[in-house]
């Protein structure tokens, strides 16, 4: 509980404190506090168009956040808060506008891992907290990744093992008339429906965008494809052919055991596992520092669609040029 009265001292004061949640690690500033916000986008080194999510304590909170707050906000909420799921809704006349990219909505949740749950708790106020990775690349899913990320620029980083779901929250925008799912997640288009009783719009790019292209964020930093079963042992020969070294990460068993240039990451068959281990084995993978990476496409049902989504935006597109809608 230590760190947990330190970490609040920091906010308060106007630091960043890196923190555990569900999904991923957050690096989170006090919402209030316009040069604490200023900090975040230094950190990350993120553009400041780019909106923040506000973490919230509990769901008193949510009036002096977002207002005319619609009936789906108050069922998706008692439905997954505390949980893995960001609303997007109007925005408070008295939230500043650096934390919304200057836009009219503001994305609200309530986390449930209980040391960004102790931590809002105690500090008793919104913490603007982004993934805690620097801009575009794989967001920290344990302590060392945020360290290795970010460094010293954090003053304080609460160890809190593994995140349990292992990819972001799932974004549902409840601004237009329809409801419609920004970034999927965990929780899955389905079960939001169920909860409401209605379709949702379809999922178009996620907004906001950010102009230009950047050419040197992306993540993983080694070149990322990905490949169906059936090609998966041939496109290996090739690339071993070519002289290559490769990455893989296969859902079955290593097909090349002896061979030194392939590295073979054996992924779990579930969506659950597989999300839960997806950025550490990127991570280890980029570390091989092979020529490529190379992803055995994964299954296309409903509860996979948050891992795809990730997949398809690490993934290198023609001429190597990623672009930001294509940053995790
Ligand atoms: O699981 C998560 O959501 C993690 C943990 C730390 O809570 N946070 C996270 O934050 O992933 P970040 O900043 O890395 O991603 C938030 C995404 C961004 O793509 C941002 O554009 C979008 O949410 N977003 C935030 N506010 C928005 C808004 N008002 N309208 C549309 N998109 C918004
Ligand atoms: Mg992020």
């Amino acid at each position: 509980m230590d760190n947990i009265f330190k970490a609040v001292h920091i906010l308060q004061t106007g630091g960043l404190v890196a923190f555990p949640t569900e999904t991923v690690y957050g690096l989170g500033a006090d919402a209030t506090n316009p040069e604490a916000i200023k900090k975040i986008f230094a950190a990350k080194g993120r553009p400041s168009d780019h909106p923040l999510i506000v973490h919230l304590p509990h769901l008193e909170h949510l009036s002096q956040w977002a207002q005319h707050i619609p009936e789906t906000a108050w069922q998706l909420a008692e439905a997954f808060w505390p949980g893995p799921l960001t609303l997007i809704l109007q925005k408070n006349t008295n939230v500043s506008p650096l934390i919304t990219g200057q836009q009219n909505s503001i994305g609200l949740r309530i986390p449930s891992h209980p040391i960004a749950a102790a931590l809002l708790k105690a500090f008793n106020q919104g913490i603007a907290a982004p993934s805690a990775n620097r801009f575009g690349r794989v967001s920290p899913t344990k302590a060392e990744h945020v360290y290795q990320e970010l460094g010293e620029t954090v003053d304080l980083i609460l160890e809190g093992g593994d995140c349990h779901f292992g990819i972001e929250s799932t974004i549902v925008d409840l601004t237009a008339e329809k409801p419609r799912i920004l970034r999927p997640g965990s929780i899955t288009e389905e079960q939001i429906r169920e909860v409401l009783g209605l379709d949702l719009s379809p999922t178009t790019h996620q907004t906001p965008r950010v102009s230009g292209a950047l050419l040197n964020h992306y993540a993983p930093q080694t070149s990322l494809q990905i490949v169906n079963k059936e090609q998966l042992e041939s496109v290996i020969n090739s690339l071993l052919n070519a002289h290559k070294t490769v990455a893989i990460l296969g859902l079955g068993a290593n097909l090349f055991p002896t061979i030194a240039e392939v590295f073979w990451f054996q992924m779990a068959n579930n969506a659950q596992s597989y999300a839960h281990d997806l950025y550490t084995i990127l991570r280890l993978a980029d570390e091989k520092q092979a020529d490529l990476i190379l992803v055995e496409q994964t299954p296309t049902e409903d509860n996979w669609r948050g891992i795809n989504d990730r997949l398809q935006k690490a993934r290198t597109k023609e001429g190597g040029l990623r672009t930001p809608d294509d940053t995790i």
